[in-house]
């Protein structure tokens, strides 16, 4: 079966993690992605966090599938002739790279449209332009720039940052976007443009909901749906709400059967309005169902403390998958705490490719997260992460290039 992006060629000049991510998700849905790496080097993500000595790290293999890496030195003369072969391939150049890397290499907006008028720029950089711009900028960067870790955590505690790679794999899926929808725009003009998504915007797009409440906070000194209401303060900003929902309605973490000793037995339960009756009947409180103290949802608010450690009570008699089962059973929603050796051992996230176990030839079998994103036309095969410069010489032949060229230039260091 084609791919969505079949015959879409990237030049993936991304390192570490959040070009990657995106630059993986392209080569799933079909687009032939060229990594450039250093000689020797490669992306440094490949020796960080290794587990096996001498072997491409699970960091590097888990966001580097169906790529082929090619090495060249783009400081080097030579190597930069074989960059700009490659330049005007290509649809799509990807980097992140410090701010003004590629310019300082030689390769500006300017000289790349020169080179490939329909090429696509796309860039992740940590801030967009303002007083941060030069900044380098990693993953909990981002988190705290962007708001998230303001408001994660708890009222008492300092802010939080989350396991959740927001900033990273974040904003690569934000530049994914970005990219097939320039490629669409294309079509129309014929022409390629810059596309950037920095961490920070990435961040604040996913916590919208946050500055919604700032400005609910400013115009009315209180957020009902907040654990600090109605005994705490609120101060000028929106504040760490621990596990409340963030939305309308209800939810906390509460306690299952085991969290003694399983620091992951909780199930975060929401308590729904149109459920509510049933929530009651569930817990055993049927007369919250009709107590006008209860009934309806404002006038639960300021009880919210109480009637989750009332549910609480409920659910530390089950398991969290006990408790989900009995729960579904009534459109009650909840959700279980699944600890990651959960998720990795659960048959019906294997079934569906989200989890998938890959083959490498040094690492041998691991278990990589699948392309999240399913489309009927274009099946994703998760295929291994590529050696360091595996596929130069394919590439470097795919260019024009002879034998005896290809060995002068690795003589010569430029790839
Ligand atoms: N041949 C020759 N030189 C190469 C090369 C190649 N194939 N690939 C990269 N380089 C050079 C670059 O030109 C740059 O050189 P310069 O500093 O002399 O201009 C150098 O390698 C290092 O690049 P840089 O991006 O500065 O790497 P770093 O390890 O110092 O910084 C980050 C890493 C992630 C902090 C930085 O790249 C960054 O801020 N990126 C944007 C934001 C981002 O994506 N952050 C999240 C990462 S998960």
């Amino acid at each position: 079966m084609s791919k969505a992006l079949d015959g879409v060629r990237i030049l993936d000049f991304t390192h570490v993690q959040s070009g990657p991510t995106c630059t993986q998700l392209l080569a799933w849905f079909g687009a032939d992605v060229i990594k450039v790496e250093r000689a020797g080097a490669g992306d440094i993500t490949r020796e960080q966090l290794r587990d096996i000595p001498d072997v491409d790290s699970l960091y590097f293999t888990m966001l580097n599938h169906n790529k082929r890496s090619v090495t060249i030195d783009t400081k080097n003369p030579e190597g930069k002739l074989v960059l700009e072969a490659l330049i005007q391939k290509c649809d799509v150049l990807v980097e992140n790279f410090a701010p003004g890397a590629l310019d300082r290499m030689g390769f500006t907006w300017e000289r790349i449209q020169e080179l490939n008028p329909r090429m696509i720029v796309a860039s992740v950089k940590g801030f967009g332009p303002g007083p941060y711009e030069d900044c380098k900028v990693y993953e909990n960067v981002a988190q705290c720039a962007g708001g998230a870790a303001s408001t994660t955590g708890f009222d008492d505690g300092p802010p939080v940052v989350t396991g959740a790679q927001i900033g990273d794999s974040g904003t690569g899926l934000h530049l994914a976007l970005g990219i097939v929808t320039a490629l669409y725009q294309r079509t129309q003009t014929g022409r390629g443009q810059k596309v950037l998504a920095a961490m920070q915007d990435g961040v604040l797009n996913l916590c919208r909901v946050k500055l919604r409440d700032q400005q609910r906070l400013e115009r009315t000194g209180t957020m009902k749906e907040y654990p600090q209401y109605p005994n705490g303060t609120f101060g000028e900003a929106v504040p760490r709400a621990g596990n409340a929902s963030g939305g309308g309605q209800p939810g906390w973490i509460l306690k299952c059967k085991g969290w003694e000793t399983d620091p992951n037995a909780y199930i975060y339960f929401i308590t729904q309005a149109p459920v509510w009756a049933k929530i009651c009947n569930v817990i055993g409180k049927e007369e919250w169902a009709t107590d006008p103290n209860y009934a309806t949802p404002a006038a639960r608010l300021p009880h919210l403390k109480d009637i989750f450690a009332e549910i609480e009570r409920w659910t530390m008699t089950k398991t969290k998958f006990e408790a989900m089962q009995i729960l579904n059973k009534y459109d009650i929603p909840c959700g279980p705490i699944l600890s990651m050796k959960e998720i990795a051992e659960e048959p019906s996230l294997r079934k569906t490719g989200t989890i998938v176990e890959v083959d490498h030839p040094t690492r041998g079998k691991y278990l990589t997260v699948g392309n999240p994103i399913k489309l009927s036309d274009s099946p994703t095969e998760v295929k291994r992460s590529p050696l360091l410069g595996e596929h130069t010489d394919e590439v470097m032949t795919e260019l024009g290039y002879s034998p005896e060229q290809i060995s002068a230039l690795r003589t010569a260091g430029a790839i």
